[in-house]
């Protein structure tokens, strides 16, 4: 991503969650908006797994909720279509991927160009994709944590937004050491997907650069 992006800043912006299992951090988002701190309408609630517990907090919240399964597309692009259709067809200006575990295409990535975002739960870029806790105890590390990032069609390697550091402790398990990684991703999401929606910011290079002005609009 070499282009540098001013982003326009309109209105409370709608916003879609994609989830595919628990979903603490959208729980984290629902509460942030009931707390006045992220400025934003959650749209919709879309999964991709209809087991999905994160449908449950959604719905017990009063958020529409929905299933989209993965399975049966001829293709990633004809998933991400649909799935960019689906937000379309609800207004949603930006999307949250909490815990979304399916790779995200030119396709989708296009349709919301610089206006997804997700959190991922290591120092990014050390421990991009899959078990990314269990990948960081098994390096060694002694500092691991949360990032928020942009998404783009390559996995995990998106413009940072925010980023969290946790030690990790000699007597970590995967369980430990996650625990504590989460606490850090509830705290930093909502933050980050304030920022990111209320804020100027480029992206230069690599970099996301916040220009330190507020949009002055005041959160519901
Ligand atoms: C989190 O650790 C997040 O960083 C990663 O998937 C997990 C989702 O957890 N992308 P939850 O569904 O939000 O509880």
């Amino acid at each position: 991503m070499r282009k540098a992006v001013v982003m326009a800043r309109t209105g409370t912006p709608d916003i879609g969650v994609l989830i595919s299992g628990r979903g603490s951090n959208l729980q984290a988002l629902m509460d942030a908006i009931a707390d006045g701190r992220l400025g934003a309408r959650i749209r919709v609630v879309i999964s991709n797994r209809a087991d999905a517990a994160g449908l449950l907090r959604a719905r017990a919240g009063g958020l529409d909720a929905c299933v989209v399964p993965h399975a049966g597309y001829a293709s990633r692009a004809d998933y991400d279509g649909v799935l960019a259709s689906e937000l379309r067809a609800r207004g949603v200006e930006w999307v949250c991927l909490a815990g979304f575990m399916r790779l995200l295409g030119p396709t989708f990535c296009d349709a919301y160009a610089s206006r997804v975002l997700n959190i991922h739960p290591s120092l990014l870029p050390s421990f991009p994709g899959v078990a990314a806790q269990s990948q960081a105890l098994q390096h060694g590390v002694k500092l691991s944590g949360a990032t928020v990032h942009l998404v783009t069609a390559e996995l995990d390697a998106g413009p940072i937004v925010a980023q969290a550091a946790v030690p990790v402790h000699d007597d970590d398990t995967e369980e430990s050491l996650s625990a504590r990684i989460l606490e850090a991703e509830h705290a930093i999401y909502p933050t980050a997907v304030h920022r990111a929606l209320h804020e100027e910011w480029q992206i230069v290079g690599r970099r996301v650069v916040f220009s330190g002005v507020a949009s002055g609009r005041s959160v519901p």
